[in-house]
């Protein structure tokens, strides 16, 4: 298999507008509302770094400041927090806090589609492997998604993407493969195709926002024309790529939701607090009452 690359470096675009929540999202970027107690960001920054990754660089827009501060130190805060004696609370939070250098945060401009905001990154990211998780999609499993992702990388490498069987009726929401072969999870394919219209999809298999690649993509995506949506697609930039290096779709073991939506985002709190170590129990009790 030659010699692999470490997958230390990952791509996070979040300069979208999140115009399915407003006018929550209107001050607030969508990606630091709140899924419990916890930005959804921090969630997606947690997948990763169980999968070795290092380096986080972010694809920003206008509005988006409040994702940077986020990840600063907030001296006030913790100043207070140790007077006051609330070490618990400050420990969790110095826990989070990235060390210093391991973020990068590059500007998208214009908005021309999730494959120019990959784009973006290409200077940060050089001649690495990375990946990319899109912080719209929470995935709740045991082992984060992305860390069984890097699991199979170690073993086929090349570009490794995550999909999820999803119902008929959905396939035109989302990116989807056409399958060829399965071995266990790894699935080879024939094809990918962006939005199809659910008469033309290949497959209920969709692509969940999960993405291991080589750094050649960044070749393709520099010339890539528009696609669905008039938008720049990376799912057409990946179906090139196919065609030139081992790329495996990989069905991994969790439950997504997709928290840019109304009803997605509030399936991602119900699911986070009916688990979550202070609230669960009360949570649980709580959902039945509402569904008694
Ligand atoms: C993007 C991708 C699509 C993928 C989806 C997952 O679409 O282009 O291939 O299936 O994310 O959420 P978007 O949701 O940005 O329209």
């Amino acid at each position: 298999m030659g010699l692999m690359k470490k997958l230390r470096k990952a791509v996070l675009p979040v300069a979208g507008f999140g115009t399915r929540v407003l006018p929550a999202t209107k001050t607030i970027p969508k990606e630091m509302l709140p899924v419990v107690d916890r930005p959804a960001l921090q969630y997606v920054v947690d997948e990763a770094r169980e999968a070795g990754i290092e380096h986080f660089v972010f694809v920003t827009g206008r509005n988006k400041g409040a994702i940077e501060d986020y990840f600063d130190r907030a001296y006030e805060l913790e100043y207070s927090l140790r007077e006051k004696g609330k070490t618990e609370i400050y420990d969790a939070l110095d826990a989070d806090t990235p060390e210093a250098g391991t973020m990068s945060f590059v500007r998208q401009q214009s908005a021309k589609g999730l494959g120019h905001a990959i784009w973006c990154a290409r200077d940060v990211i050089g001649d690495d492997p990375f990946a990319i998780l899109l912080p719209d999609v929470l995935v709740k499993s045991k082992k984060s998604c992305l860390a069984q992702m890097v699991d199979a990388y170690n073993n086929v490498g090349g570009n490794i993407i995550a999909v999820d069987a999803v119902p008929e009726d959905r396939v035109s929401s989302y990116g989807v493969i056409a399958p060829k072969s399965r071995d266990g999870r790894l699935i080879e394919m024939s094809g990918m195709v962006e939005k199809p219209p659910m008469s033309e999809a290949p497959s209920n298999l969709k692509i969940t926002g999960r993405y291991i690649l080589q750094p050649e993509i960044m070749d393709i995506l520099k010339t890539q024309a528009a696609g669905a949506g008039g938008e720049i697609q990376l799912t057409d930039a990946m179906a090139t790529l196919m065609g030139e290096q081992t790329f495996h779709a990989y069905e991994y073991k969790g439950q997504d939701y997709d928290c840019g939506s109304k009803i997605g985002y509030f399936e991602a709190v119900l699911a986070f607090a009916k688990d979550h170590p202070e609230i669960g129990a009360e949570a649980q009790a709580m959902i039945k009452r509402f569904s008694a």
